[in-house]
């Protein structure tokens, strides 16, 4: 293909907070979104609207303008773009260049080995050889019709591009974005997984800025593999449209990034608990012996997940009543305190009669082909995409969300929706009415996901009045406004395990954070001490299920022996005490943008031992966890940045910018709370419910005043939009503790325990929740 060439930079004109640019091919224009962002545009194709960025607020900023020679030097605040010939861009940051387009041609590596033979006929023959063995021949990527290439400096680091294979650290591997239903092995060379989230964080010596590359066909990144002088990411369609956005830390970048996109809302405390799916738990009574199961062995449980086989006939929106008795037996759960969350997919079982296929066929509602419905094959056999991309078929979804809810479903889990197809890829010219401009597959495969999600969500919020749980494999960019996020079909394999952390760091600093990988793996039998360590790791996921597939042995904990059901209660009795912190940390999230889950870098980008650690992850800024990822290993070497942090399971205090072996025996997951910080928690239960009384867990640093905001309200509703809810500050300075509920429009804790942590000491005070000073 052909790579566009903007030629020779002609004139610009400035408008408000847009330079247009006049290139002798094309026109392009930059816009300050404001004085950290700025997107660079140029109209390739058609204009369209995004679907990520659902409100675009610019804020004013002022602009001038140097001519140097042939380049211009835009001036806003602190950025200064130099803009050369072919909108090659070279950009400041407080007279610092921080980010320089590479102005040669592209230079790939050569596959010499290919060298050997020299006709071109001779060459596939060699090809056919390897192929022969199945060998999978890799092939250089080809030009793209839109390519930006950026200079690769030796120290930049590269994070985020959502939910990819391999490690935090992205230099020198390439990706796509393409979502794509992946169930064998997830392994470190793939390209491209379920999510598309163009977005990726360079880390430039200490200045961190993120591009966000707002194209939704198949895009290409490049970070580093083909040249190690460059990086590049493009696409073969749609427009060139990206911000450019400073952080100038990575936390900034990350902040800012879902100030275009949108933040997680905070979720239902209960959907913050302990999810239990297989596929699948095909009848109501294996669904009460799995309860049982928990309840006997004191193991806590919030939510059980019902996958296909609930349905009948995998019919969407059914269930299959010889089965289920629903809404019975879901109220009967909801006695034993577990929610149920079903499955629904968006393939629609071409049937006739059947209501959903028939309703959606009568109001043009699935997507189509030279104007003819659409039809491919999944789990119901031949069915019919619903077009997510017309507002008629959205209104359509969300109101049957109210099927759902009528079976007494607490929330829904969108599967297949890359979307998913059993007889060969959806064809390009697949139709999409998209809402009055019509497109094909090509465009709106990336958004499919979302779209489905947003719709569910809708519909969910428009029925039940409560904050609505969504969980999807597939989608994009701002999805998180709507979602919750699992990582697909990973296997019960070690690597997998170790994978989830680099996985879900990157997904986290691209903007989704409500996320998690099945606990246990989903493909393949997983082995107990496989299954503890995912526990332990998982239990602290901010989505914490554990999935498995169709026929692999039974991964509850009790389908194991007495050592696992004591290590996994562990891990999950942790989980459930820490649900006020996590509630906290999404409520924070909600309003800063930061995620709950996060990679040490987020923190600590300045410590370069951060910068490419792959098997720790931080809590909120509080709780570091270095798990134990190998096979056999009970001592894990533990990094801890700056700061003082306490072992959990030791109760010591350990000196960080230091590397330790610590002991990890299988009933343990080495965790460290920062020294300086409150843990709000619950007293242990076997499922979640909003409690009217909180335990504060202070964890002293040395001549270091703490303050932290705790949040009480019901847990479930909008009320807190609406300043429903009471705030509690808990400061600490010297002995003095001064409990405040700042703001109280919800109410007061009956009962308020401080725990004061120093090494090796633990202090309990009872209280009251009213205002007060404590002296200790
Ligand atoms: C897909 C999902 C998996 C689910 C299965 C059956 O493979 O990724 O989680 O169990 O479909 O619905």
């Amino acid at each position: 293909m052909e790579t566009i060439v903007f030629g020779k930079l002609i004139d610009y004109s400035i408008n408000e907070n847009k330079v247009n640019l006049h290139f002798e091919n094309y026109d392009a224009y930059i816009e300050f979104i404001n004085k950290d962002i700025f997107r660079v545009y140029s109209c390739i194709k058609e204009k369209v609207k995004s679907f990520s960025i659902e409100e675009l607020t610019t804020t004013p900023v002022s602009i001038n303008i140097e001519k140097i020679n042939a380049s211009l030097k835009i001036n806003a605040d602190d950025i200064s773009i130099i803009v050369h010939d072919n909108l090659k861009l070279d950009v400041y940051y407080k007279d610092v260049l921080i980010c320089e387009d590479y102005k040669n041609e592209r230079a790939p590596f050569i596959r010499h080995a290919l060298e050997l033979t020299e006709s071109e006929e001779q060459k596939e023959t060699s090809k056919k050889v390897s192929e022969g063995e199945g060998h999978k021949n890799n092939t250089n990527s080809y030009n793209h019709v839109i390519e930006v290439i950026k200079k690769h400096n030796p120290n930049n680091k590269y994070y985020g591009l959502g939910e990819k294979t391999g490690f935090l650290n992205k230099h020198g591997y390439e990706y796509e974005m393409w979502n794509t239903d992946e169930p064998s092995a997830h392994l470190e060379y793939f390209k491209s997984l379920y999510k598309s989230i163009p977005f990726y964080i360079t880390l430039n010596a200490d200045i961190a800025y993120g591009i966000f590359f707002d194209n939704t066909y198949r895009t290409f990144f490049d970070m580093g593999k083909e040249n190690s002088d460059y990086i590049y990411f493009g696409a073969d369609n749609g427009n060139l449209d990206y911000y450019f956005i400073v952080g100038p830390c990575i936390k900034g970048v990350v902040r800012k990034y879902v100030s275009l996109t949108g933040k997680t809302p905070l979720p239902k405390k209960k959907m913050l608990g302990i999810h239990q799916s297989r596929w699948s738990y095909g009848r109501n009574k294996r669904v009460d012996q799995i309860i049982e199961g928990y309840e006997k062995n004191n193991i806590p449980l919030d939510v059980m997940h019902l996958d296909i086989d609930y349905m009948d006939n995998y019919k969407v929106f059914t269930y299959n009543n010889e089965r289920f008795d629903l809404p019975n037996d879901t109220a009967k759960w909801k006695e034993k305190g577990i929610d149920i969350v079903t499955i629904i997919d968006p393939g629609v079982k071409a049937e006739d009669n059947y209501f959903i296929y028939e309703e959606g066929k009568a109001n043009n509602l699935f997507a189509t082909q030279n104007g003819q419905l659409y039809h491919n094959r999944v789990w119901p056999g031949k069915s019919a995409y619903p077009d997510f991309t017309k507002e008629e078929t959205r209104n359509w979804w969300a109101k049957n969300q109210h099927i759902m809810t009528n079976y007494g479903v607490a929330g829904i889990w969108n599967d297949m929706n890359e979307p998913a197809s059993f007889d060969g890829p959806l064809p390009d010219d697949v139709e999409f009415a998209n809402d009055g401009r019509p497109t094909n597959h090509l465009e709106i495969h990336n958004v499919y996901g979302h779209l489905m999600a947003k719709a569910t969500y809708e519909g969910l919020k428009d029925t039940t009045n409560e904050r609505p749980f969504v969980i999807t494999r597939a989608c994009y960019a701002g999805s998180q406004k709507y979602t919750t996020f699992w990582t697909g079909d990973n296997q019960s394999l070690w690597i997998h395990l170790q994978m989830a952390i680099p996985m879900l760091c990157n997904m986290s600093l691209s903007g989704l954070s409500f996320i998690g990988t099945d606990i246990g793996g989903f493909g393949a039998d997983v082995t107990k001490e496989l299954l503890i360590r995912w526990a332990e790791v998982g239990a602290f996921f901010p989505l914490c299920r554990n999935h498995a597939s169709m026929l692999t042995r039974d991964q509850e904990p009790f389908a194991f022996d007495q050592e696992t059901i004591d290590c996994y209660k562990k891990a999950l009795d942790y989980r459930v005490e820490l649900i006020p912190y996590y509630y906290d940390l999404f409520y924070n999230g909600e309003l800063t943008g930061d995620p709950v889950l996060k990679p040490l870098i987020y923190n600590y980008q300045n410590d370069f031992n951060t910068h490419n650690l792959n098997d720790e992850f931080l809590i909120g800024d509080s709780i570091l966890v270095s798990p134990v990822l190998e096979q056999g290993k009970t001592k894990k070497l533990v990094y801890l940045p700056k700061g003082n942090w306490y072992n959990k399971d030791e109760n010591k205090i350990y000196k960080g910018e230091n590397y330790y072996v610590i002991d990890a025996p299988l009933h343990i997951c080495p965790t460290f709370i920062k020294c300086g910080s409150v843990i709000p928690t619950y007293p242990l239960s076997l499922h979640i419910e909003n409690k009217d009384e909180i335990i504060f867990n202070i964890y002293l640093d040395e001549f270091k005043e703490i303050s932290y905001n705790h949040l009480y309200d019901d847990g479930k509703s909008f009320d807190y939009r609406n300043n429903i809810y009471t705030l509690y500050n808990i400061s600490i300075s010297n002995d003095t503790i001064n409990i405040d509920p700042v703001i109280n429009n919800y109410k007061l804790y009956n009962k308020i325990t401080l725990r004061i942590y120093s090494d090796n000491n633990i202090q309990e005070i009872i209280t009251t929740g009213n205002k007060q000073i404590i002296k200790f």
